[in-house]
């Protein structure tokens, strides 16, 4: 097999594994002695327990334990110490009697068995004093607020009065979006056993140093005392980025019950206590000249929050950066409402953002009788607009000329309801898709073993996304190694530390710290045999020698080489490592960096039945290189599937009065399915970012979910000549 290279598609090397039922998640490691609980949560959304009876659950078989506010381990600072960290919430522990949302987290019920643990929770008999829930987003706008955010809540860049005098034509609109919620196939689950003061977590996580930390200042103990493993997440989203209460309260439990404790969400827990996307509302006006140039562009925000903690969706972040306005004004505000705390989920801003502002781009094209890729063309970006930094890498030129070319896009008849077949309108419609290029610091290590094998090492998280893959195919490339000579393992807080996998960032924040250490362990090869005497290179100088194909050789006889296999064995046998950090350089703050992409889509409407059905999506995408065609394509395509959810079918209902999710199942909470999806064509121009990280590649996770929304929306006005402005377009609102 000949070495692996950067870009090839390679098949993901846990797939076998994962397939198989081989592949282990959080929940399903077997700790001996394990006992299982179950999570008791509020049924309604604000008040205080005034009372708790557990006679009944205590007596019940099989119970070990039930962990309530009346007898939970008081904790430091009332539960909040670790509430700064990156993955630090204001966690729900059982501290106090108080409830903020409906299904928050009010009791642990431990039992032998999970069958005993769930009939001994629904024993529990709680009564409340209630208060009335907020929980009308709208009502809530005049007392929003400004939220503690990195996001500035208010920007504007030129006279925005001026801005909106010299427009000709002007698009004033509200768009809206509603709660979600992320529904990983894997739910939420940990498994938590302590021996003596050490405490060991099997945790479904995006984040296994988050979850250390968090854990550790959250219980006030030594960081070094808790070991997190979880060497496959299934699915995340950003929901499983921090660390929630039920990880904390497993801990709890299994203290409390000596024994280690098995916590898994069941699936309507996952409504509320791991957060969710929130609702949006925003309000867009553009005013452009007659020929369509952009003279301003106001982008006003309102998402909502819970009671106990702020998180600012920045619908505005893609407003600042996609289009070359002079003027450009824009707001968050959040409203608080009696839920669980929202949170990240898959490109949280841009994902609700793109789908107002690019349908409101949508608008204007029509309003001046204008292609709508002309519109965006007029307007491109040379720089940041508002930044004024330059790009690091922009292509999105090409993505409009290649993705419509692709599409056919020279095909469609501007016209509204201009083509028919039979009962069903056909529309086109496209939209921008982009988001920002995250880099941090991470730590890899390199092992040259004596088996002949190397292992990869990082402590990240592979949530599907390909990070077993990546890591392995960029070790096994910069060693000049077929990738079945490689085995990557991450996912345990005591490999050298990895980024948070949240913000499309890990790909291009391990993989440099790979091939660093891969360099500094064929560095520990080279030092060790010239320093040598029983090595034939004794005495060489390190830049005499060079490392290819698992071979040390002298680059003047090339032939020559010794397998590292030698060389450990000439050093004791024991496997030769290196552990290397990689960051970005100060120069990447000189760029403003993001990823870009163009959509096309087309839908059929049937007219009498209110339906839509997306034909077929034709995305490009400029997402620098991309380390490994297929699994990235994968990224890209599920991106794609979740913007169509998001255009069509996904909501969390939230009843009026009780504030209990209602949809709170996989049955009712509606998404695609096989069935749902057209023909996806997706490719990337795969340009290389070097003024972003050294291989060039920017991150792909959540690109995908990014204006595909907006053009599938742009189809169905094309379509049918209605224009929809909130999302999910479902059939009620087409039929009306
Ligand atoms: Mo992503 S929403 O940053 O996990």
């Amino acid at each position: 097999m000949s070495a692996a290279a950067i870009g090839e598609p390679l098949t993901r090397v846990d797939g076998r594994a994962k397939v198989t039922g081989a592949a282990k998640y959080a929940a399903e490691f077997e700790v001996p002695h394990a006992a299982h609980a179950v999570m008791v949560t509020s049924t309604v959304a604000s008040g205080r327990i005034t009372r708790m009876d557990t006679t009944a659950a205590e007596r019940s078989p099989g119970v070990v334990t039930i962990m309530t506010p009346a007898n939970a381990p008081r904790l430091p600072n009332n539960g909040r110490a670790a509430v700064n960290p990156p993955a630090g919430r204001v966690l729900q522990l059982l501290q106090d009697a108080e409830v903020h949302y409906n299904n928050q987290p009010i009791a642990v019920v431990v039992a032998e068995t999970l069958n005993q643990a769930l009939l001994a929770a629904a024993l529990i008999d709680v009564r409340y004093q209630s208060t009335p829930p907020k929980l009308d987003f709208q009502a809530g706008f005049p007392a929003a607020h400004v939220g503690k955010n990195k996001i500035p809540s208010m920007l504007s860049e030129g006279d925005v009065a001026q801005g909106f005098a010299a427009a000709e034509v002007t698009v004033e609109q509200i768009y809206t979006t509603p709660k979600q919620n992320h529904n990983p196939m894997e739910p939420h689950g940990t498994i938590a056993s302590w021996d003596g003061e050490l405490l060991t977590l099997h945790d479904a996580t995006q984040y296994i140093f988050g979850v250390k930390q968090t854990v550790a200042k959250t219980l006030g103990i030594p960081e070094d005392n808790v070991r997190v493993l979880c060497p496959y997440t299934g699915g995340g989203f950003g929901s499983k980025g921090s660390t929630w209460s039920h990880v904390v309260l497993a801990a709890m439990a299994a203290k409390v019950a000596k024994r280690p404790v098995k916590l898994v969400l069941e699936r309507p827990q996952m409504f509320g206590p791991v957060g969710g996307r929130p609702e949006t509302y925003q309000h867009i006006v553009l005013g452009a000249k007659r020929d369509g140039t952009l003279t301003a562009i106001r982008h006003d925000c309102y998402s909502h929050v819970s009671t106990v903690e702020d998180f600012v969706e920045p619908s505005s972040s893609q407003t600042r950066m996609l289009y070359a306005a002079p003027v450009i004004t824009t707001s968050q505000k959040l409203v608080s409402l009696n839920v669980g705390t929202p949170t990240f989920q898959r490109a949280p801003g841009e994902a609700t953002g793109t789908f107002a502002l690019e349908i409101a781009m949508d608008e204007l094209a029509v309003a001046l009788n204008m292609d709508p890729v002309a519109l965006r063309l007029k307007n491109y970006a040379e720089a940041d607009p508002t930044s004024h930094k330059p790009f690091s890498s922009k292509h999105l030129r090409e993505c409009y000329e290649q993705g419509a070319g692709r599409f056919g896009w020279s095909k469609r008849n501007p016209a509204p309801r201009s083509h028919r077949e039979g009962n069903l309108l056909i529309g086109y419609g496209m939209a921008t898709a982009t988001y920002p290029a995250n880099r941090s610091e991470s730590q890899a290590a390199v092992r040259f073993e004596p088996n002949g094998r190397v292992t990869v090492l990082s402590g990240t998280q592979d949530l599907g996304t390909g990070t077993y893959t990546i890591m392995a195919q960029v070790a096994a490339a910069k060693l000049g190694l077929p990738i079945t000579l490689v085995d990557a393992k991450l996912g345990d807080t005591r490999q050298p530390q990895g980024p948070v996998s949240g913000g499309s960032q890990t790909a291009a924040s391990v993989t440099p710290a790979v091939q660093a250490a891969a360099e500094q362990a064929v560095l520990k090869l080279v030092t060790l045999e010239i320093s040598n005497p029983g090595s034939p290179f004794y005495g060489a100088l390190p830049e005499e020698l060079d490392f290819k194909e698992g071979k040390l050789l002298r680059r003047s006889a090339p032939a020559s080489g010794i397998p590292f296999t030698e060389i450990v064995g000439r050093n004791g046998g024991a496997a030769v490592e290196a552990k290397a950090s990689a960051k970005p350089s100060q120069d990447v703050e000189e760029y403003s960096q993001h990823s870009w992409g163009a959509v096309f889509a087309e839908v059929a409407v049937d007219e009498s039945l209110g339906m839509p059905h997306v034909r077929r999506l034709t995305a490009v995408y400029d997402v620098g290189t991309l380390l490994n065609e297929k699994t990235g394509k994968s990224q890209l395509i599920g991106g794609l599937v979740w913007a169509q959810s998001l255009a069509l079918e996904e909501e969390t209902h939230i009843d009026p009065t009780t504030g209990r999710p209602v949809n709170n199942n996989l049955a009712e909470y509606h998404m695609p399915v096989n069935l749902d999806i057209g023909a996806l064509d997706v490719s990337a121009l795969g340009t290389p970012d070097k003024n972003f990280e050294p291989l060039g590649g920017r991150g792909i996770g959540e690109i995908g979910i990014t204006g595909a929304s907006a053009a599938i929306a742009n189809a169905i006005y094309h379509a049918t000549g209605k224009r929809f402005r909130d999302a999910p377009i479902t059939p009620d609102k087409l039929l009306a």
